[in-house]
């Protein structure tokens, strides 16, 4: 059986990873969090990677903090950069395929039409800019890698824009919500199974069938932070206004346009892209059955004590 080390394992895509693994007689998964294994340390990567015989790497640890990389910019490099780095090279010492998790951070003020993996990077702030530094470490230092740009991740649990909308919304708040920001919003389940699959794939089949490189996967469709902040609002129960606002007074710079194009994606892996709005369907259902099962845990817990 095949090790696929899973890093970050319990950051957001960590944990949807975690959820579609599909027990497979091809693959053993290697899930460590931050604590059990830290990127920025070379050695303890090495020992285990040798300790467990990795086949695969795919790389979900980062520094993902925006707002506040621009205040710690050096830890903030430290693990999108040099954890990368270590990653690679020994990921290229132990002829590991690795794979690499970036962001759509790395473009800057775009042209405004969907942008391709070999367009042009400008980051706008010190998280995008160490995540080009990192998808450069990877590229100079690993042999076998695919690095997967993805952009605005979510789903029902954990930190993320779906959930803090959904807190918003039962507090009964008036949110006010960007207009002028457009991309893809990316249910996070969708991006694990689909990095599943590849791996998958490049096991089963003739690995030059899948050329290394940098790839975009996002769901399909586009949005501004108002479009969907609004669609999740108009998906829940106690609904709550939102309303559109500029985000010329924000002060960190981000993309305004930073829609991705996934041609390159679908042509070589074959793997079908749900729509944004079928994917925020679906995370609302599991949302509602989450809710729905914490209520009957809840009452089944209360009649233990009555
Ligand atoms: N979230 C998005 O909207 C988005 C969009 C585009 C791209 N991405 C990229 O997608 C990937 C996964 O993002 P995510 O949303 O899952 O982020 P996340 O929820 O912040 O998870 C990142 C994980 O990495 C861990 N980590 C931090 N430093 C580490 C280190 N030195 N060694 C090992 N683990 C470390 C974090 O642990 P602690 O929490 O304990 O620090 C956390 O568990 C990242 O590469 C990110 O840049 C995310």
């Amino acid at each position: 059986m095949s090790v696929v080390l899973v890093t970050g394992s319990e950051g957001q895509l960590g944990l949807a990873l975690q959820a579609t693994f599909k027990a497979h007689p091809l693959f053993a998964p290697l899930f460590c969090s931050k604590s059990m294994l830290d990127i920025t340390n070379g050695g303890q990567i090495e020992a285990c990677i040798k300790a467990h015989s990795v086949r695969y790497i795919i790389n979900c640890a980062a520094y993902t903090n925006v707002q506040l990389a621009e205040q710690e910019a050096t830890a903030c490099f430290k693990v999108n950069s040099l954890g990368a780095g270590y990653l690679a090279t020994l990921a290229a010492k132990y002829g590991i395929v690795f794979f690499h998790i970036s962001t759509d951070y790395v473009f800057g003020l775009t042209k405004g039409c969907p942008l391709s993996p070999s367009d042009p990077t400008d980051p706008l702030n010190q998280y995008g800019r160490s995540k080009r530094a990192g998808e450069q470490m990877v590229a100079a230092r690993a042999t076998h890698f695919y690095i997967i740009r993805t952009a605005w991740l979510y789903g029902e649990k954990g930190h993320n824009f779906f959930t803090k909308m959904v807190a918003l919304a039962q507090k009964g708040d008036v949110i006010q919500m960007v207009d002028d920001q457009i991309g893809s919003p990316t249910y996070v389940y969708d991006l694990a199974a689909a990095i599943w699959e590849i791996v998958e794939k490049i096991a089963k089949n003739n690995l030059a069938d899948y050329p290394f490189g940098i790839y975009h996967y996002t769901n399909e469709g586009v949005a501004s932070w108002y479009d969907f902040a609004y669609a999740i609002a108009a998906a829940l129960p106690n609904r709550c206004a939102v309303i559109p606002r500029s985000s010329a007074a924000v002060r960190l710079k981000r993309p305004y346009y930073s829609v991705l194009n996934k041609s390159s994606f679908r042509e070589v892996f074959q793997i079908k892209i749900p729509h944004w709005q079928d994917s925020l369907a679906l995370c609302v259902r599991k949302w509602q059955n989450r809710l729905g099962c914490f209520w009957i845990g809840f009452i089944l817990n209360l009649s233990l004590y009555i």
